[in-house]
């Protein structure tokens, strides 16, 4: 199974935020990954949709939106028209995900469905075959930097036996405290997107981030 890296934009210089962006995509990230907050389903904020239009010109590779928001039916027609690719939201939010899904792919976009560590995996049966991503998140959604849940990972696999039981073809993307140990773990749970903010756009060196990272994943792939 192919690994995609998935660099999270939250870790990045915000000042240099297209620059660093295009240095990501040449060092041989596979999507970019962009966190948006609105300081109520989470408690933080970051960026909407203007940024990310801003930054489509700059970068080839798909854009994974990832919605920390509470109402995200009404804000995904914005992000798609702004140049997003996946558009990721909460099972928790308020949004009916049922026709959040479906208006994701009407306006084009690929839905995805993202679980808080506190949300089973069953929560997200109804859905299996409706969505292009399904994304766990191994940390509290919020913030970059914060240590791996590795309670998640029967989770990951709980997902991955029932994705394969029913012989669907969803790819289970992995969101929080993702690095060179962790990695391993939760490609051998079934994940093969794999979001990473500060163990990628945290480094110095982003090649050399990209490829230990790409390494490390390999070893139970
Ligand atoms: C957290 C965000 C993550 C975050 C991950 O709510 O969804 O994408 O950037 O950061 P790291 O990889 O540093 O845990
Ligand atoms: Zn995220």
């Amino acid at each position: 199974m192919m690994i995609q890296l998935a660099p999270s934009a939250l870790s990045c210089d915000f000042s240099r935020m297209g620059e660093q962006c295009a240095a990501m995509e040449a060092a041989g990230a596979d999507l970019l990954h962009l966190d948006v907050m609105d300081g109520h389903f989470v408690p933080n904020l970051t960026f909407g949709a203007p940024v990310v239009k801003s930054l489509r010109p700059r970068v080839t590779m798909p854009f994974d939106v990832h919605l920390m928001i509470s109402e995200p039916l009404r804000y995904a027609g914005d992000f798609i028209a702004a140049g997003a690719d996946y558009v990721t939201f909460h099972i928790e939010a308020s949004s009916p995900a049922g026709e959040t899904i479906a208006a994701i792919r009407a306006g084009g976009a690929r839905p995805g469905l993202v679980l808080k560590p506190g949300t089973p995996a069953q929560a997200a049966f109804p859905y299996l075959a409706d969505i292009d991503m399904l994304l766990v998140m191994t940390v509290e959604p919020g913030f970059g930097g914060q240590r791996f849940m590795a309670g998640m990972l029967p989770k990951i696999a709980a997902l991955r036996d029932e994705i394969a039981r029913r012989g669907l073809d969803v790819p289970i993307e992995v969101d929080g405290g993702v690095d060179r140990d962790t990695a391993p773990l939760v490609v051998q749970a079934g994940a093969t997107v794999l979001v990473a903010g500060s163990a990628l756009f945290g480094q110095e060196d982003f090649g050399k981030a990209v490829r230990e990272l790409r390494e490390a994943a390999k070893r139970n792939e």
